[in-house]
């Protein structure tokens, strides 16, 4: 499932986000390649230690805390701490998939990547190209959001950057390990979910029906949930 989240930083949050990242250290991004992305990934990327990528991640993390549809779409169980990339004129990330296992630094926990989640931080109109190419069961789809919306799509699809032509495309991307790891039944239960939430803002959360089917989204959640 592809989802796009809006919103997800205001666009205050992401002007004073983008000053400072202008002015952060900003390294070669092949450093936290895998062997086969290594080949094809040109851009730039701060450090996991960057004070500005550090305290970006955690503003990013509470704004994911606090917004609904990411939590149910998610289900997170572990979010990776996000990190920063930069693609200047000519760069670009030929196609891959991210690595299944991500050690979490300064910690012994090893996350799942079931979701990958790229948080656009340059108005789409400030750069050409930088479109994320994500193949999935429909084709190729070809995102380019505005600046403080994010794409959540799942981490087993092979997916690119095309090369920025012109200006700066800025963006935080980051790993979910999701509670229920298989992408079809998270589908459901987001799909359920959201029915539950608009039959409830129609017939209130309190008419029985709704009721026997928040019941029915627990149990679910119940039977196939880990943590
Ligand atoms: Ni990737």
């Amino acid at each position: 499932m592809l989802l796009a989240v809006p919103n997800v930083l205001s666009p205050a949050q992401v002007a004073a986000c983008v000053a400072d990242l202008e002015g952060a250290d900003w390294a070669d991004g092949r450093a936290t390649a895998g062997a086969q992305s290594r080949t094809v990934k040109h851009n730039a990327q701060l450090p996991a230690s960057s004070p500005v990528a550090q305290a970006w991640g955690d503003r990013i993390l509470d704004a994911l805390g606090a917004a609904p549809l990411f939590v149910s779409a998610a289900l997170p169980h572990r979010t990776f701490p996000p990190l920063f990339n930069r693609y200047g004129p000519g760069q670009s990330f030929g196609t891959h998939v991210d690595n299944a296992i991500r050690p979490v630094p300064g910690t012994s926990i090893k996350l799942r990547t079931d979701l990958s989640a790229t948080l656009f931080l340059s108005n789409p109109d400030s750069y050409d190209g930088g479109e994320l190419l994500i193949d999935d069961a429909f084709g190729v789809q070809a995102i380019k959001l505005e600046a403080g919306d994010m794409i959540l799509y799942p981490a087993s699809s092979l997916h690119r950057v095309t090369p920025v032509s012109r200006g700066v495309r800025l963006a935080s991307f980051f790993w979910v390990q999701s509670m229920v790891r298989d992408d079809s039944a998270r589908a459901m239960l987001f799909d359920l979910d959201q029915t539950i939430q608009q039959l409830g803002s129609t017939q209130g959360i309190d008419d029985a029906h709704v009721v026997r089917l928040t019941g029915i989204y627990h149990n679910l959640v119940r039977r196939w949930a880990e943590s």
